[in-house]
């Protein structure tokens, strides 16, 4: 170990670091999240938004996450505890570090649900059940399938043992062997989706019309609400993970032009994701406003359609689950750290010990579309439904906007310096994004959406 590396272990490299943070960034958000959302608000308005929150806000606050976590070193926690004393900041700058964790625990209870019924559907691709199937078979097909609250428990529970087994391997050998052959892999899968996509489906110009076109009547507050919190969670920001992954990263790597090829990277993924999608809803008469079952309902019924979809079938929905187990265990990974520092567990035994927890707290999402779909708050939000909107909405916005803040305002102008030594020519751009841009921007779209 290097004076200066991370206990917790270091990148091989820079692609390394680009790897594994484009693992935490890619996943469910892209395949899943992204096109329902798109779908529900309308379309093109929503991806307008979107993309403006990627570049102005979300670029600028990966590279502030990536510099405290580079100038720290160490789980988040623990981080944001010793640059506040290091820079004399006031010691609340110190909760930046526990409501990310708490957030990470929120995200993971619904994203193990999630990533539970991605890996159920490859058995259920596998056995050919979609084959010649129509669109009232993949509807109800789903419905039955999260009806039961027996499989989604087992799912979920499946999906979080294969997260802990590979967050206890450690940074490493865990993660970069996953992250090096299957994103690839994904983003060709995608491609050639996109392409099939284009080409039988009939509707491909509907579908970019959809998401490309800007129609205003579609414009609300909430939904630009809904578009900056899906950036955040997309890009994994403001809850520490990409800060924990970046107290890995070698020292010398330019942490802007990183940001920046990981946003683009994600962001492509996203938009492929509604390529395939959106003119597969419009071809088959589909809801493009179906909510969380828009992917689960939409692909299942192409794949069944296709030549060799059978087997497409399986290979996309193995491909999603690696990707979601990459996001995953970015989302464990800011508490794994922080209870080997201080707890001096092993890393496997902390991994199991914060595993446990995310199970446990996942199974009120798992129940949210069984027993428990009766019970709702706020106008309807389910347990699953309350999670996401808190986490994603409010907490992520709310912890990104601090942690630019803190790296923007508080953090001592020597680290600044020493840190983006590989950014000086984009450093004045940066800086007004941080101070100005990145907290303005959330703080308006706040304003609007709760005023
Ligand atoms: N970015 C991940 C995805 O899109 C989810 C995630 C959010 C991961 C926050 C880590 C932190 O699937």
């Amino acid at each position: 170990m290097a004076s200066g590396d991370s206990v917790h272990g270091m990148w091989s490299s820079r692609l390394m670091f680009i790897l594994a943070a484009a693992g935490s960034a890619v996943g469910l958000g892209n395949i899943w999240r992204f096109p329902y959302l798109a779908g529900e608000n309308g379309g093109g308005v929503f991806v307008v938004v979107y993309l403006l929150c990627i570049f102005l806000v979300g670029i600028p606050i990966m590279s502030g996450e990536i510099l405290l976590g580079r100038s720290g070193r160490q789980s988040p926690i623990s981080t944001m505890r010793d640059l506040t004393a290091r820079s004399g900041a006031h010691p609340a700058w110190q909760l930046v570090g526990w409501m990310g964790a708490l957030a990470g625990f929120m995200i993971i209870s619904f994203y193990s649900v999630i990533a539970g019924w991605a890996i159920s559907y490859i058995f259920q691709m596998g056995s050919g059940a979609f084959n010649g199937a129509d669109a009232q078979y993949a509807s109800s097909a789903f419905s039955a399938f999260t009806g039961d609250v027996v499989s989604v428990v087992g799912w979920h529970s499946l999906f979080m043992v294969l997260t802990i087994f590979i967050a206890a391997r450690g940074v490493g050998r865990g993660l970069e062997v996953t992250v090096k052959y299957l994103m690839p892999a994904l983003f060709f899968l995608l491609i050639t989706l996109v392409v099939y996509s284009a080409v039988t489906s009939g509707h491909f110009m509907e579908g970019v019309a959809f998401m490309f076109s800007l129609n205003f009547d579609k414009f609300t507050w909430a939904g630009a609400l809904s578009a900056m919190g899906q950036a955040f969670f997309t890009l994994s920001l403001g809850m520490g993970a990409i800060m924990a992954y970046g107290a890995y990263m070698p020292k010398s790597a330019s942490i802007l032009g990183t940001a920046t090829t990981i946003a683009l990277l994600d962001t492509s993924v996203a938009l492929m994701s509604g390529l395939v999608i959106f003119p597969l809803v419009f071809a088959n008469g589909l809801e493009s406003s179906a909510g969380p079952g828009l992917m689960f309902i939409t692909l299942p019924l192409a794949f069944g359609q296709m030549v060799g979809g059978q087997i497409f079938g399986v290979v996309f929905f193995v491909l999603v689950t690696f990707a979601a187990i990459t996001s995953s265990i970015s989302l464990l990974e800011p508490a794994v750290a922080w209870v080997v520092e201080k707890g001096g567990f092993s890393r496997a035994k902390g991994a199991i010990l914060v595993g446990a927890l995310a199970w446990f707290v996942g199974l009120g999402s798992a129940f949210s579309t069984n027993i428990w779909a009766g019970f709702t708050v706020l106008g309807g939000l389910t347990f699953f439904g309350l999670m996401d909107y808190v986490a994603n909405n409010i907490m992520l916005p709310v912890g990104g906007v601090l942690i630019v803040l803190f790296a923007g305002w508080k953090l001592e102008q020597k680290t600044v310096d020493e840190q983006m030594a590989g950014d000086l020519r984009f450093l004045p751009v940066w800086r007004v994004l941080v101070r100005f841009v990145a907290p303005l921007a959330v703080s308006v779209i706040f304003v609007l959406t709760f005023v």
